[in-house]
């Protein structure tokens, strides 16, 4: 199935215009449509925002007994859909559904006068959705129904992040295989990696991990569950807190990470720390970088190398106050894997965040 990129990351949380405001000033987005009651959406408020060529959707329902104000409830502020580009909207939908994908939404176009829209969508991993969007005809903001607010007097800051990397997916134990099958039977996707608890594993939890890809190699998501470990996995926290899968993190890649953690620091983004004993073999491991480990080590950036090249990275603390949805900071030189040398540290960093919810 052809794939265009990413087009959107929806949210459904609590308080829209709150969200908006901290993803506006603690990552550095600008806001650049809206859609509420005062643009004639009477049931919902939404607010886009974009960075580089990140857009996000901030939606919160107005009433209590609405499917949005629901999923909230369950859920708490998570990822409700995560929309694609895509050539035709209606084909792959069509596609996606004769190869087993379950309707969420059937293609519909809508025009206004910046022109036609065609959306589409299927259910994925627990109650998180695709959405299919082609918007080759339309020169509107974002879609019909919102508004524009760039005009707004808003200077788009930006903390240098440029696109989404990858998303990640919790799924429940014994099930990453199901979700596995479905990327490659519904997409044509293929499996690039491959962790198995033996090598995602700390003194406490472990996990399992793959990836899927499609041919282009622009969309990846990979997909874990938890695996057996001595005390709960932390993919067992997240499928607790959540309600279920879900997805886990967004990566975000930069070009300059230094810049874009110390911007987003200096906003108020709390980071996931890194023992300094991180950085003793760090060097021996990864090699010359073109970056001064001592500035890494300062910010807690985590380095790793892999055949093609090296890899920056570096997870914030979870966004919201269940402990479940996150992002992830990354800048490649050449290197196309996931930071598996970091796994152990990031793990570690992750339990000590457990430990202090008493969800260790
Ligand atoms: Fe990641």
């Amino acid at each position: 199935m052809p794939l265009l990129g990413w087009d959107h990351i929806e949210f459904w949380v609590g308080n829209a215009k709150q969200a908006a405001y901290f993803y506006e000033h603690a990552m550095g987005f600008t806001r650049t449509a809206y859609a509420g009651p005062e643009t004639g959406v009477r049931d919902r408020a939404s607010y886009v925002l974009e960075q580089g060529d990140i857009r996000f959707v901030l939606t919160s329902a107005l009433s209590e007994d609405h499917e949005i104000a629901r999923h909230h409830a369950r859920h708490g502020d998570g990822v409700r859909d995560i929309a694609l580009t895509v050539p035709n909207a209606g084909h792959a939908y069509r596609e996606a559904i004769s190869r087993g994908a379950d309707s969420i939404a059937e293609p519909l176009r809508v025009d206004d006068e910046y022109g036609t829209i065609e959306t589409a969508s299927i259910a994925t991993y627990g109650d998180t959705i695709h959405t299919f969007v082609d918007r080759s005809d339309y020169a509107g903001p974002f879609k019909p129904g919102f508004v524009s607010q760039s005009s707004n007097g808003h200077a788009p800051g930006g903390v240098g992040l440029m696109n989404i990397d990858h998303v990640v997916g919790n799924v429940e134990l014994g099930r990453m295989n199901e979700w596995v099958e479905f990327y490659e039977r519904v997409f044509g996707m293929t499996n690039i990696i491959h962790f198995g608890d033996d090598q995602i594993q700390t003194e406490y939890s472990a996990l399992m991990s793959k990836v899927m890809s499609d041919g282009a190699g622009k969309i990846k998501f990979p997909i874990n569950e938890p695996a057996e470990g001595k005390r709960k996995s932390q993919i067992d926290e997240y499928l607790e807190f959540y309600g279920g899968a879900g997805a886990q993190h967004i990566a975000l890649a930069s070009n300059d990470i230094v810049r874009t953690v110390e911007a987003m620091k200096g906003r108020g983004f709390n980071f996931l720390d890194t023992p300094d004993v991180y950085y003793d073999d760090a060097v021996e491991r990864v090699g010359e970088i073109e970056e001064d480990y001592a500035v890494l080590q300062r910010h807690k950036i985590l380095v790793d190398r892999d055949d093609d090249g090296y890899l920056l990275q570096i997870f914030t603390k979870t966004a919201q106050d269940r402990p479940t949805v996150f992002f992830e900071v990354i800048e490649r030189h050449g290197a196309t894997t996931f930071g598996e040398g970091n796994f152990k540290a990031l793990f570690e960093a992750i339990e000590r965040e457990q430990a202090l919810r008493g969800n260790l």
